[in-house]
């Protein structure tokens, strides 16, 4: 049976929350199984085929510590074929110009290793001056772009949208099936 390997780093568990989130909204449809990127080996990542990886943007741009501390570990990984998708968390005001760049950092270094990023979120509803997440025609981010911050209302909106994504770009099986 398919297991989603979910992979995040969070400092003051904003992230981690999100994840339990995941974990519990996908739990009908699919076993997700979470790791702390701290404690994490290439051979963690070997176990799936389909990966979700969260992380949150801080200081201005950069990458959460704890991938900080594992990214050449990440760049050990061998992502080829594997299908992604990604959610990073920001704070859209507080950080105009960096909103969510450390979702893009990881998403550069998933595709040049190989791998296949589904999911891409739109940018409507956010307010943001710059961000290194977008895609190349900044119509979306490259995965679910959450604000605990300013927007921590629509948290659980957007990640059940997102989750009718991940169903469809996983190629899921959903039980709600037409009965007739
Ligand atoms: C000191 C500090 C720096 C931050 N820098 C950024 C940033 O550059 N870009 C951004 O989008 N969000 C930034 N944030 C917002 C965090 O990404 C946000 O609070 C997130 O929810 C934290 O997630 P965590 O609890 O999983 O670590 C920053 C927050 C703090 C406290």
């Amino acid at each position: 049976m398919l297991t989603i390997g979910l992979f995040y780093g969070s400092s003051l568990g904003n992230t981690e929350a999100v994840a339990t989130k995941i974990q519990q909204g996908l739990a009908e449809v699919v076993e997700v199984v979470l790791h702390d990127i701290v404690e994490s080996t290439p051979e963690t990542f070997e176990l799936y085929d389909f990966l979700i990886m969260g992380i949150p943007t801080w200081d201005f741009g950069e990458l959460q510590s704890d991938y900080e501390d594992q990214w050449e570990m990440l760049e050990q990984v061998d992502f080829s074929g594997k299908v992604i998708a990604l959610f990073g968390l920001g704070d859209q005001f507080g950080y105009a110009d960096y909103f969510l760049d450390a979702m893009g950092a990881l998403h550069q270094l998933v595709i040049s290793q190989g791998g296949i990023t589904v999911s891409e979120w739109p940018v409507s509803g956010y307010d943001f001056e710059a961000s290194k997440a977008l895609t190349e025609d900044g119509q979306h981010f490259v995965g679910l772009a959450l604000d605990e911050d300013q927007q921590f209302e629509l948290t659980d909106e957007r990640i059940a949208g997102w989750l009718e994504l991940i169903k469809e770009d996983f190629g899921l099986q959903t039980t709600d099936l037409a009965i007739g």
